[in-house]
């Protein structure tokens, strides 16, 4: 018998996150030994019956919900997984609060700043545990340019630059809604590739960089029209295709963001590049196991880019896989997200981002989409 304390989790959402995160919550105390607690993947949740019973099959969920509410009045249940589309986190987390379940929710937090503070007074209020998956920071490269930031090694910062392309939704004919395209369609997803790309960079940023004070935003909506899944007709677009935006940090450093789904050829180019007094950082997301680095202080002779190969023991959360040399990929940030959160609940201290770390965010996002209407520098209010 395990001396582990088991944690029931109850899955909302069997498309893409819901397999990152079945994933993690399978795989984490096969990785990280010294846990206290267990997921136990107890029910799948999702509108979609007979895609939930043959998700429940392949991942081994011991009971399946087609109601999310009906999920949350279980006692069996624990913790609430979110990882239904943008327009049912809001309604799901305020009632898994009320309901005293642990919450783990699935980016961007909420449709608007509106919904998410609202969230954060439900977990705030009765006390439950909470995190949002910004899985990114849990990349062990992206943690690495964490700590050798924190560590001072860049000295202070000028600039960050960071992109997030993608290039599917070119195509014109191309529809809106429905369960394979809700991405294209406002009133599911809050907003477009900003909420959808542009959190992640933003999550990334303020966790390496600190608070964004104010942006400068453009966007644009390139295909104006799309037939619509549901109804079959054409209706206007409310979703940015594209968002591009300057930003200022609190700690003085100058900052630009850009995200497409219209850049041919890059399918999830997520990059950030961090220039410092003596130090610059490099991440690629289709490289992800390597970080760029150039340190000026390093002997003139061989000074130049290091490419890292981050699959040391003594790098971030490498001890728990392989022998050095061997790298991991972009499902085991999921795995490293869910490890710091159960060792959170063990010991009280929570692992970020939590609602109120994700509100910041969705602040972010909010005065980009204000920006871009008005045309006029916005403060984001960190
Ligand atoms: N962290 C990341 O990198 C990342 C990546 C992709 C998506 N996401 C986020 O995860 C969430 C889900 O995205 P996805 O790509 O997995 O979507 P998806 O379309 O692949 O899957 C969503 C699932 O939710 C189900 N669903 C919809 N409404 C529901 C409801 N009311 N109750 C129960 N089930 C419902 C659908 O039937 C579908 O099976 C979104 O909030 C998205 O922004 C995050």
């Amino acid at each position: 018998m395990s001396a582990k304390k088991p944690l029931n989790i109850g899955l909302i959402g069997c498309g893409f996150m819901g397999r990152a995160h079945s994933n993690a919550h399978a795989k984490v105390s096969h990785f990280f030994h010294n846990l206290a607690y267990k997921p136990v993947l107890k029910a799948i949740c999702d509108v979609d019956e007979t895609k939930a019973k043959a998700f429940a099959d392949a991942w081994g969920y011991e009971s399946v919900e087609t109601d999310w509410r009906q999920l949350i009045a279980r006692t069996d249940i624990d913790a609430i997984d979110i990882c239904a589309p943008n327009n049912a986190h809001h309604d799901i987390a305020i009632e898994a609060a009320n309901a005293g379940k642990i919450i783990l929710c699935e980016k961007p937090l909420a449709m608007n700043v509106s919904e998410g503070k609202e969230m954060v007074q439900a977990v705030e209020q009765t006390g439950v545990a909470n995190m949002v998956w910004y899985n990114y920071r849990r990349v062990p490269a992206v943690t690495l340019a964490k700590n050798i930031i924190n560590e001072g090694k860049l000295g202070r910062i000028f600039h960050y630059r960071t992109m997030f392309l993608q290039d599917f939704t070119i195509a014109e004919d191309l529809p809106q809604g429905g369960p394979g395209l809700w991405r294209l369609d406002a009133s599911v997803a809050g907003s477009g590739v900003t909420g959808d790309l542009l959190a992640h960079n933003i999550d990334t940023a303020m966790w390496l960089n600190g608070p964004i004070t104010e942006v400068s935003a453009m966007t644009e909506t390139f295909v104006k029209e799309r037939k619509h899944v549901e109804t079959g007709k054409k209706q206007p677009v409310g979703i940015d295709d594209a968002s591009l935006f300057l930003a200022r940090f609190a700690n003085g450093s100058l900052a630009t963001f850009e995200a497409t789904r219209y850049a041919r050829g890059h399918k999830a180019l997520y990059t950030l590049e961090i220039n410092g007094e003596h130090a610059s950082i490099f991440w690629d997301l289709h490289d992800l196991h390597r970080l760029g680095y150039f340190d000026h202080r390093d002997e003139s002779v061989v000074r130049g880019w290091r490419s890292i190969h981050v699959t040391d023991h003594d790098q971030p959360y490498m001890d728990k896989w392989w022998v050095p040399g061997l790298q991991i990929g972009y499902e085991h940030s999921f795995v490293h997200q869910m490890a710091d959160f159960l060792r959170g609940l063990e010991t009280g201290k929570p692992a970020s981002p939590t609602f109120a770390d994700a509100l910041e965010t969705q602040r972010v996002c909010e005065a980009v989409l204000e920006s871009a209407k008005t045309r006029q520098w916005t403060p984001t209010g960190l």
